[in-house]
Formats: structure tokens, C-alpha cells, sequence
């Protein structure tokens, strides 16, 4: 049974490096899209570019789980829907879903960011004051039950029959 990773954390909070350890550990394909972005448009949001990226890695991301390696899917995901979804669409691929939560306090993202930005500077993006505000204030925490995935997944949002056909307009390219 393979299993599909899914990163949870604020910008700075380190998903791409336990990502790496991840990826390290298991053999498995990680999909970072900030390390798409910056090549293929140079910048980290396009005029919606990103969201297309992620619909293809997600779709890179089932085959992959279907074929065999296992996938960390670094996307930060800060709403519990798009969590939802994509544990929905990992578990019917038959595959094992694990949230990795990586909280930090504003202190240490801080600190985290501005050691990124002294040792990594052009391979990662510099974020703002505002930045950091504004993700703090729309993140939306994992619970404990949904970070050991006790509960069920939760059903779509009204009006979407399934996760596959939100997930296909949350990020175009999925279907
Ligand atoms: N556990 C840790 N302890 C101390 N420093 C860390 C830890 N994890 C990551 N860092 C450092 O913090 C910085 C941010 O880490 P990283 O790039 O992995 O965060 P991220 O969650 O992927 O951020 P983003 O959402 O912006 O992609 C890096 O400079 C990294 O070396
Ligand atoms: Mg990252």
C-alpha cells in the first residue's frame, strides 16, 4: 500500500525540509510547487498559475500513488477542504493518507524565514510582514482528529456531489 504525504503548515513553518527527509526516508517522489514556479514564470503566483500547477501535480500525485512510490505533496494547504479532498481522492486510489502538521509560533516563523532568506535567497520567495499576517489569519488549524485521521472525511461543501468535482474547480487542471 503506498502512501500520499500531505504537508500542513504556514510559510516558514518547514514542509520542504521534512519534506525532503520524507521523500528521503521513503523513496517517494516529493511535489514542491514553489520549485515549479520560480523556473517556469519566475514568480510564485501568476495570474492563477499556480493553482494550475498544483491541479497537475495532484493528478502527477494519484498516478503516482497507483504505480507504486510514494508521494509528499508540499502544498501548505491551509483549508480543511482542500486537506479533505485530497485525503478523498488519495484513499480511493486505495492509497494511505497522512496529514503532516508542522505548527510554529510567530516568533519562530519569523526567525525561520529570515534564516531562509540570508541562505537561500533565489531559489525560495521573500515574503512580506503582510504576508506572514494575512496566512496566520486565514490558516485554518488541523484538529487533533483530523491530524491522526480518526474521523471520517468530511462531506463536500453544498452543492459539489464529490471531493473529485470540487478539487477540479478548486485547481483547473485536476480533471
Ligand atoms: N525544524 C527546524 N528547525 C530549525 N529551522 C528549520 C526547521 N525546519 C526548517 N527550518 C529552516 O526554516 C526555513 C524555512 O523552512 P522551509 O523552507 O522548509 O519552510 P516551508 O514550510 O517549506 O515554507 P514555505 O511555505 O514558504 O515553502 C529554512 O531556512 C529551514 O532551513
Ligand atoms: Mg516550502
Amino acid at each position: 500500500m503506498t502512501t500520499l504525504f500531505l504537508m500542513v503548515g504556514l510559510p516558514g513553518a518547514g514542509k520542504t525540509t521534512r519534506a525532503r527527509q520524507l521523500a528521503d526516508e521513503h523513496g517517494a517522489l516529493r511535489l514542491t510547487p514553489d520549485e515549479w514556479m520560480l523556473p517556469l514564470f519566475g514568480a510564485p503566483e501568476s495570474d492563477g498559475k499556480r493553482d494550475v500547477l498544483e491541479g497537475r501535480m495532484l493528478w502527477l500525485a494519484l498516478e503516482a500513488v497507483r504505480l507504486g512510490p510514494d508521494v509528499v505533496v508540499d502544498y501548505g494547504c491551509w483549508s480543511r477542504d482542500e486537506r479533505s479532498a485530497i485525503r478523498w481522492l488519495a484513499e480511493a486510489e486505495g492509497a494511505r493518507f497522512r496529514l503532516i502538521y508542522l505548527p510554529v509560533d510567530a516568533e519562530t516563523q519569523r526567525a525561520r524565514l529570515a534564516h531562509r532568506r540570508a541562505t537561500a535567497a533565489g531559489v525560495t520567495f521573500p515574503l512580506t510582514e503582510a504576508d506572514i499576517v494575512h496566512a496566520r489569519a486565514q490558516f485554518e488549524e488541523p484538529d487533533a482528529a483530523e491530524r491522526e485521521g480518526r474521523t471520517a472525511v468530511d462531506a463536500p461543501p453544498a452543492g459539489w456531489t464529490d471531493w473529485r468535482e470540487w478539487a477540479a474547480d478548486r485547481w483547473p487542471s485536476f480533471a
